[in-house]
């Protein structure tokens, strides 16, 4: 770790990202809940380094707004590249506030999702190790796509990379590609950075050109392979951003099947985000998409169809089938769906049963309450053993005065199919709301609440025009 102490990194986003076709930059589209630059920051927090520059251009507000809603653990300062001129020009722009610094300077493109901080952590160590002024990560892949190719010499030596749209017939053959992460030692590099020219294909300076710098400045360049193409891999088209999306998902589901003994019943149509921790011997049906700060227990059943955006947690043994559920803790032992919706922060205790087309939203729910059918549980906090009718609505909203108001339920209470408690109001321990009410006052424990417009039976009413 001390090692790493003088270690910088740089982060390159200030590309258009043309052919992704799109108003957003392409490092904010999002890779299973979480955008590009912010799986990026998550594997640069894992290094434990001094200082993250961002690289921004393209749309740099929409980045700089991202960050600020979303800082990374590193001490961060953001750069503006405007115009972009390429990766080489886009370092370029951090140098002046480089000034005194003497260290390791990591170096990767930001449109990386998979990146893994283990493995920039290996490049950082290894760099660091080998003494090395430039050192790269390759990888050996089976289509090249529009990848850079990594150039060595007879006795395998890396002397160059040359651009896809620069490269020769021949040159496209080579299978060893050029991820875009390197670590550079400073200020060792600075004479290369400054003297790189634009006299290529797309008339840019292009960052890669280092490389071949570096080898015929006699200066020490060595590779690193990282172990698993996958996670290198950049995205440039929609097509890219699926792919990694799915290769993000097998991701994870191979580590919650074979570390964490969970069934999935159909891998190919269920998305799972790599912050989802899930117990052993639950299972996952077919349809669901998980994303975010997800904990599910063991022996849970899960799905088929249901989404759930994190933070979630949920107990052992619950099942939630074909629902939708954000921001809540659900207990053990329950059983949410089908078709509920749970969402604003609930905290729903154990054995508690949230049936079909029931929304509840910022609740808490105490032990083996039924909330079974059709209701609105909005702002309540409903105690333990209560049981909530068919359409029970909590009317929380004052539309005059825009108020959210609170509604209280105590242990053991019980609603009539159709009550309406409109808040603020509270429900005594035991308390009872007889079916069709509309309650506007308090409930004592233990009493009966009847207000609704009392039945009259007109004796003969189908005979009467006879
Ligand atoms: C780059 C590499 C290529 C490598 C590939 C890996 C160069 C010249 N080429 O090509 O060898 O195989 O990445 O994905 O470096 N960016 C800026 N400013 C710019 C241009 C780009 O900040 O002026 C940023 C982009 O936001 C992006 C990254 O640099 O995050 C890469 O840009 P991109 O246009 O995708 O480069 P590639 O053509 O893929
Ligand atoms: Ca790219």
């Amino acid at each position: 770790m001390s090692a790493r102490k003088n270690t910088q990194v740089v982060l390159l986003a200030a590309g258009q990202g043309k052919r992704m076709k799109s108003s957003k930059p392409k490092v904010l589209h999002e890779v299973l809940g979480k955008t590009v630059l912010g799986r990026v920051l998550d594997a640069v927090d894992q290094l434990g380094i001094e200082h993250v520059h961002v690289v921004v251009g393209h749309e740099a507000e929409q980045v700089r707004a991202f960050l600020q809603a979303n800082p990374p653990k590193t001490p961060l300062s953001v750069h503006l590249q405007e115009p972009q001129h390429g990766t080489g020009h886009a370092l370029k722009q951090v140098v002046p506030s480089l000034e005194g610094f003497s260290g390791t300077l990591l170096v990767s493109v930001a449109d990386t999702p998979l990146l893994q901080g283990n493995t920039l952590a290996a490049l950082v160590d290894g760099h660091i190790k080998e003494k090395s002024i430039v050192t790269l990560l390759t990888t050996e892949v089976e289509d090249a796509k529009s990848y850079g190719r990594i150039l060595r010499n007879a006795d395998g030596s890396v002397v160059g990379i040359i651009e896809d749209k620069d490269a020769s017939d021949e040159q496209k053959q080579i299978r060893e590609i050029n991820p875009a992460i390197y670590c550079f030692d400073w200020p060792t590099v600075k004479p290369g950075l400054f003297g790189l020219t634009n006299d290529n294909r797309q008339k840019e300076y292009y960052l890669t050109d280092m490389v071949a710098w570096a080898y015929k400045a006699n200066l020490k360049t060595s590779a690193i392979q990282a172990a698993d193409w996958r996670e290198v891999a950049g995205i440039n088209s929609r097509l890219e951003l699926a792919e990694a999306i799915r290769l993000l998902r097998d991701m994870s589901i191979q580590r919650l099947a074979l570390e964490s003994g969970v069934t999935f019943v159909d891998a190919s149509s269920t998305w799972i985000a790599p912050e989802v921790s899930i117990g052993q011997d639950s299972s996952v049906l077919p349809g669901c998409y998980l994303v975010g700060t997800i904990n599910i227990g063991q022996n849970c059943l899960i799905g088929p169809h249901t989404v759930m955006t994190g933070p979630v947690t949920v107990g052992d043994g619950t099942s939630i089938v074909q629902s939708n559920v954000s921001n809540s803790a659900i207990g053990a032992q329950c059983k949410v769906g089908p078709f509920a919706h749970l969402r604003d922060g609930n905290e729903i205790s154990d054995s508690v049963r949230i049936g079909n087309f029931v929304e509840i939203k910022k609740s808490v729910i105490g032990r083996k309450t039924n909330v079974s059918h059709l209701s609105y549980v909005g702002d309540a906090s409903i105690g333990s053993n209560a049981n909530l009718g068919a359409g029970t609505i909590t009317a929380n909203y004052n539309h005059a005065t825009k108020a959210k108001n609170r509604t209280t339920i105590g242990d053991g209470a019980s609603t009539g199919s159709n009550s309406v408690l409109v808040a603020p109001i509270t429900l005594g321990d035991k308390a009872s709301v007889a079916a069709g009410t509309v309650a506007t006052r308090d409930v004592p424990a233990g009493a009966l609440a009847v207000g609704r417009a009392r039945q009259e039976n007109k004796e003969g009413w189908a005979d009467r025009g006879k």
